[in-house]
């Protein structure tokens, strides 16, 4: 078995087991050896902590409690499958045919993507006879990985790890990764590349300018298309394009739909709430409201 986390504190590799994970530890000082040891304890959900408090810039980083109950609330009227579906048709040209296949989602939500794209990994490991595949669930906020491990419970036979972490700092060996997957998630171009293997690929899924456009319209005065475009240019020198591919359709909502929509979303935030309520309003006098969602996908390869 390959030896793929690192300890997040002193750096030395980092052993996991079904109950505390434990780092081989750092010699503090050469004259007089002394060992110290770094334990990260699986929590009883089934996933591991591994942001070090200095690491944290505020209390509660990532989503927050409302914004994730939103999600789970939103994906589950199965709205966002259309895409789900499309983006694992895509993902297919990622998966190798090697033995320690190693996939790492980052800023995976609650799962809803890497559920899927993990069961994608593991059947193609099962078809090809590949021994030793691995998929890893990371996001930085550790409510929402609470509630990824719980989706990933399923996968008891397969390795399937769910760790609290900063995609800015993953405490993942230089390497080691076939594919990161980034679904609406930030993308930390060094950081990623350091951790991809030789031919390791970066799977993207973003909205595009069209995207919730009749949302943006009725709640900003100004509607800014998203430039999907820029961050590819970003990403050129150390990754190359092997393929994008749109996925746009519409989508019927209630009120309490695109509440959660809204929750989930960081227009919340930026848009007049009593924009917001008006559109709710209308909403709910009409019954329901039509949407039209606009995803961009893309599949990179690390240049060597
Ligand atoms: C828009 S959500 C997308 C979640 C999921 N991929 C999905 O589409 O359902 C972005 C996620 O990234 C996480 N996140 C934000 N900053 C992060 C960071 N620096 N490191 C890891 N995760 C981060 C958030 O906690 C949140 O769960
Ligand atoms: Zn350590």
């Amino acid at each position: 078995m390959l030896n793929l986390f690192v300890c997040p504190v002193c750096q030395s590799p980092l052993l996991p087991n079904a109950k505390t994970w434990q780092c081989a530890g750092q010699n503090l000082n050469n004259q007089n050896p002394n060992l110290r040891q770094h334990s990260f304890d699986v929590a009883k959900q089934g996933y591991v902590n591994l942001l070090p408090v200095q690491h944290k810039h505020s209390k509660n980083p990532g989503d927050t409690d409302n914004a994730i109950k939103a999600r789970q609330q939103f994906l589950a009227k199965g709205h966002y499958q259309g895409f789900r579906q499309s983006l694992l048709d895509f993902a297919k040209d990622s998966l190798t045919p090697i033995d320690d296949f190693c996939w790492l989602d980052i800023g995976c939500g609650e799962g809803y993507y890497s559920q899927k794209l993990f069961e994608q990994v593991f059947d193609f490991a099962q078809q090809n006879n590949l021994n030793n595949p691995t998929a890893i669930a990371l996001d930085i906020s550790k409510p929402v990985v609470t509630a990824t491990a719980k989706a990933l419970k399923n996968f008891t036979k397969n390795q399937v790890y769910s760790c609290v972490a900063s995609a800015s700092n993953v405490p993942i060996l230089s390497g080691t990764v076939n594919v990161i997957s980034t679904i609406f998630s930030p993308i930390l171009p060094e950081e990623f590349y350091r951790l991809l293997a030789k031919d390791g690929f970066l799977l993207i899924g973003k909205p595009k300018a069209n995207h919730l456009f009749e949302l943006r319209q009725a709640i900003f005065d100004r509607v800014e298309a998203h430039d999907s475009q820029k961050f590819v240019e970003q990403l050129t020198p150390l990754f190359h394009l092997i393929k994008e591919q749109h996925c746009s359709y519409q989508i019927q909502l209630n009120a309490t739909e695109l509440a959660d929509l809204l929750a989930m979303t960081p227009y919340a935030y930026r848009a007049k709430p009593e924009k917001i309520q008006a559109l709710l309003s209308d909403c709910e006098q009409q019954g329901q409201m039509i949407f039209t969602v606009d995803f961009l996908m893309y599949l990179l390869k690390k240049v060597d």
